[in-house]
């Protein structure tokens, strides 16, 4: 199963790209988990371009090597100390390599690292790239070196990131950092802390700048965007104390929505991830204002069962769930929506994952990404709760989920067939290099032949005639 959003074969796929040539040393940096980390690793790049790094693919020729890591499952750290083992030999031959664990992982296990894995030198939270430099010092001398310090601050605004390993035609753009949300499962808010937002101007700046870059898409990221709220400096929690005049002039994130979609005219306009208990129907307006924000929201729910989502501490029912929806449907008829699903959590019985199903056959997911409930450390599920559904029955009704996503996807790209739609050239398919792969509107995968005249970046309309469970299979009109 993939991580959300970025491509299963880009999992800890090292990416590079062209740099400053008079750069003499070489960065591999890999990363795994969510885009916020992929982003992270841009920034990265870009801050140790600045100290003479370059990045590399080939981790034979590396002097540093950099994990951005994932804590959210405990299937995603071990993916992580399996890859680390294996730089044993490398680190043998060339003692002078250096090893660092950045992301979630490290801010989670933080000293332990050092401890546990000698071959680790370097530990880098979240919030502290800025002090790779003098981190780097550090083990240049032959000391391990930790910075974990969470901030409520950082949003590395001003930091152009390297664009890493991409296509040239989509990429990131971060709006928000860290969480506030404490969903009882979730490791996130002690791994990324507290939630704050970035300066509208450094964002608007950045998409401006990809535009100028040819870029034709991009996508906001946030743990949750829908708290995006900006007041003229310091972060939400201080709002409360905020003038009379902050108030007024607050930007939200709908309104930040709006002020990206005027500012690139021609940029396509995706966001992640929404929050169903912070989203407002305004969000759905922008959709509907703008014809370059794309029609689709990914909205987790995590569980259909109200018992679950009170003890998950999601702070929204069901019916809550479905008349955001809803409204979603009608404000953007063409709408898709795509969901998160944790099976199995803590006390699930069997009413509460019938329960999950049936929402699933009411909203009519485009896709989701499902995942047997993980016990995170430290969380207050893990504090407060039983994991106690066995492994197998996890195993049973996850397989169950699925399978109905399966049944729904397949529903789902069925009603695109049979008519046109506008997609973003992102690349050669990987089953056919004489076939573009992009996407449409609603985020569905399209599969065409290559036309003369045709290239990376152009927007084309497809006229789609069949479909696999999750790809349209189209030609150029
Ligand atoms: N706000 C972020 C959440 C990041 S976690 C976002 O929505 O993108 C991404 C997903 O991982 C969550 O929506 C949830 O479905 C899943 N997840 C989080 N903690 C988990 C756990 N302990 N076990 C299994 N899945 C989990
Ligand atoms: Fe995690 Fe819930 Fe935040 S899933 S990232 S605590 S919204």
């Amino acid at each position: 199963m993939q991580e959300k959003y970025i491509d299963e074969n880009k999992q800890g796929e090292a990416i590079a790209t062209a740099e400053r040539p008079d750069n003499s040393k070489k960065l591999f940096l890999e990363s795994y988990g969510c885009q916020m980390n992929f982003s992270d690793s841009e920034i990265v790049a870009s801050i140790l371009n600045e100290q003479g790094y370059n990045t590399t693919q080939n981790v034979e020729e590396a002097d540093l090597i950099l994990l951005n890591t994932c804590s959210i499952r405990e299937k995603a750290e071990q993916t992580v100390r399996m890859r680390l083992s294996q730089f044993k030999n490398l680190k043998k031959d060339k003692p002078s390599l250096t090893v660092g664990v950045l992301g979630c992982m490290a801010e989670r296990l933080k000293t332990k690292f050092l401890e546990e894995e000698q071959l680790v030198d370097l530990v880098v939270g979240p919030d502290a790239y800025r002090d790779l430099p003098n981190l780097l010092k550090e083990t240049d001398d032959g000391r391990d070196a930790i910075n974990v310090i969470l901030s409520k601050e950082e949003t590395y605004a001003d930091i152009n990131p390297v664009r890493l390993g991409g296509n040239g035609v989509t990429a990131f753009v971060t709006i928000t950092r860290g969480c506030d949300n404490m969903c009882t499962f979730c490791v996130v808010p002690f791994t990324r802390g507290r939630e704050r937002s970035r300066d509208p101007h450094s964002i608007i700046e950045e998409c401006k700048n990809l535009w100028e870059s040819g870029y034709k898409e991009i996508t906001l990221l946030g743990q949750n965007v829908d708290s995006y709220l900006w007041y003229g400096g310091g972060p939400k929690k201080d709002f409360k104390n905020a003038t009379e005049m902050q108030r007024l002039t607050a930007i939200t994130f709908s309104q930040l929505l709006d002020m990206v979609a005027v500012a690139v005219p021609k940029m396509r306009i995706r966001f992640s991830t929404n929050n169903p208990h912070e989203m407002t129907e305004e969000v759905f307006r922008m959709i509907a204002k703008h014809e370059n924000i794309c029609n689709y929201v990914h909205l987790p729910v995590q569980s259909g069962s109200d018992a679950m989502l009170v003890k998950m501490n999601r702070q929204h029912t069901r019916q809550e769930y479905l008349d955001l929806i809803k409204k979603g449907k009608e404000i953007v008829p063409e709408i898709s929506f795509s969901q998160d699903m944790i099976i199995g959590f803590c006390g699930e019985t069997e009413e509460d994952h019938q329960q999950t199903l049936s929402l699933m056959r009411e909203v009519e997911y485009d896709y989701g990404y499902m995942f047997s409930y993980s016990e995170r450390p430290g969380t207050p599920a893990h504090k407060k709760m039983e994991d106690d559904i066995p492994a197998d029955v996890k195993q049973r009704r996850l397989a169950e989920v699925i399978a109905l996503q399966g049944e729904l996807s397949r529903k789902r790209m069925m009603g695109y067939v049979g008519r046109n739609h506008e997609v973003l050239i992102e690349g050669t398919s990987r089953k056919n290099e004489n076939q573009w792969k992009g996407r449409n509107s609603q985020n569905a995968v399209c599969v065409f032949d290559k036309l003369e005249g045709q290239k990376l970046g152009d927007i084309v309309t497809i006229f789609v005639h069949g479909n696999t469970q999750g790809t349209l299979l189209g030609e150029t009109v």
